[in-house]
């Protein structure tokens, strides 16, 4: 049955399934159809379906052009209907993981996908989850729904874990030439999840299990938020002391090894890097072990929205300005630059601290046109000298590629830049950056 599974993939007739067609799910589904496979993707959204069948694209980084040229040549559909499951030889995993409000792990999704699975899996199907989750979730969250009623992993089907580690925005890297990490269940099934990969993407990594291949993004996620929270922390500190961080790293960053520069910011967004170490935290207290570097970077990056408030006050006070009352325009709001992702987004913190205060908020994104925030629903403003004029004060909150920032420090009046955008501007009066 493996060699038979095999061939299909080498030969590429093997049939491949993505379960969750968003930031993750699309590309790799575009990705494979690209590589000559027949793909079928499956997701709850009748929204997504309609519109991928209608040939748009509602992710920045696949572009309409790429669906349009693999639907054409017949080798992507989509459907809301799980029984398609059936005639696939391959079936990949790329639904949300979330937290619950308690911020526990929130694994419903994988749950609700594995048994649609296993309604309609067939003998000799590989079946990989590349959500990002806590270690022992394959093992111990879908084996045993998987193995009911007799089938056993490794004879008659393959089980393993690939970490997503797309970099949404990212110009040089993406869904091919990032190396893929693979663990599986069994040995076969690490086999021939690397070889079904290897057919798109160019370098895969295989790990001896399914956790270790789970452990593998958390140590990535981990790595990241702890390293932002220091630098974070540093920038605090820096303030104290009167010396400019930004300056201190770009100095830093100068040693050829043994230093990676992180920046500060307003705090962590997306749906990665404030939940993904939180999944292992409460994994770790599971087992008795308290991550202390995760809570304390977590507790560091949750202040900055706070701190970024605070420097609006400050700004406003020299101007003899309350905070109160005053007209406050934040600009970007998506979590990152050159998205128009929401999720976890520090702006939104921002945001919602600033009406609390009483001031008068409005914001500019070029990619989120609206927002709904406390059950308000807000339009953004245009971007033009009149609107950065009428501002009190603007804040820098994502450093958005294409968006003219001369304008900005030409007509704001009073200018709070979290991510040093405006280093090179000459008048450096109204200025103040974290
Ligand atoms: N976005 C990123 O940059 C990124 C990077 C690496 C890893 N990841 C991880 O990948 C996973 C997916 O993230 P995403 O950003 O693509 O999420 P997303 O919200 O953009 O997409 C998830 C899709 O799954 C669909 N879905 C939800 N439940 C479903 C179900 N039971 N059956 C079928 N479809 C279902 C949703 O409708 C949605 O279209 C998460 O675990 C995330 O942590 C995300």
């Amino acid at each position: 049955m493996l060699k038979e599974l095999e061939k299909k993939i080498l030969s590429k007739k093997a049939k491949i399934g993505i379960i969750g067609l968003g930031y993750v799910g699309l590309p790799l589904a575009v990705n494979f159809a690209k590589n000559g496979f027949k793909v079928y993707g499956i997701d709850i959204d009748k929204d997504r379906v309609e519109k991928l069948n209608r040939g748009e694209s509602y992710i920045l980084d696949v572009p309409r052009s790429d669906i349009a040229l693999v639907k054409k040549e017949g080798l992507l559909s989509v459907t809301t209907d799980f029984s398609i499951i059936r005639q696939l030889d391959a079936v990949i995993i790329c639904v949300p993981t979330p937290l619950y409000k308690t911020k526990e792990p929130d694994v419903s999704y994988i749950v609700s996908a594995v048994r649609n699975i296993k309604r309609y899996m067939k003998r000799g199907q590989i079946i990989v989850l590349e959500s990002t989750t806590y270690p022992g979730t394959t093992e111990e969250v879908m084996l045993p729904v998987l193995e009911t009623g007799g089938m056993k992993e490794g004879r008659d089907f393959y089980l393993a874990f690939s970490p997503e580690r797309i970099d949404p925005g990212n110009k040089n890297y993406d869904t091919k030439n990032t190396p893929k990490i693979i663990g599986g269940i069994s040995r076969e099934s690490t086999r021939i999840a690397s070889i079904l990969y290897e057919q798109a993407v160019d370098t895969v990594v295989p790990v001896s299990s399914s956790k270790v291949a789970e452990m593998v993004k958390l140590l990535e996620n981990t790595f990241r938020i702890v390293n932002i929270g220091m630098i974070n922390e540093i920038m605090l500190m820096c303030d104290r002391l009167g010396v400019d961080v930004w300056e201190v790293i770009e100095a830093a960053k100068t040693k050829p090894y043994g230093f990676m520069p992180f920046y500060p910011g307003p705090g962590v967004g997306g749906h990665c890097i404030p939940v993904d170490p939180i999944y292992l935290s409460w994994k770790a207290r599971v087992h008795g072990f308290e991550a202390r570097f995760i809570d304390l970077a977590s507790h560091v990056n949750s202040e900055m929205p706070h701190y970024v408030v605070s420097k609006i006050a400050e700004g406003l006070n020299e101007r003899k300005q309350a905070l109160k009352g005053a007209k406050v325009m934040l600009m970007g709001v998506a979590y990152k630059k050159d998205v128009k992702d929401l999720r976890e987004s520090p702006a939104l913190e921002i945001i919602s601290i600033l009406n609390k205060k009483g001031a008068i908020v409005s914001y500019y994104d070029p990619y989120l046109p609206y927002l709904k925030i406390d059950g308000i629903n807000l339009t953004g403003s245009k971007f033009t000298r009149q609107s950065l004029k009428t501002a009190d004060c603007v804040v820098l909150v994502t450093d958005h590629s294409n968006v003219d920032y001369d304008l900005v420090a030409k007509h704001a009046r009073l200018i709070i830049d979290t991510r040093n955008v405006l280093k090179n501007a000459k008048d450096r009066r109204k200025i103040i950056k974290l």
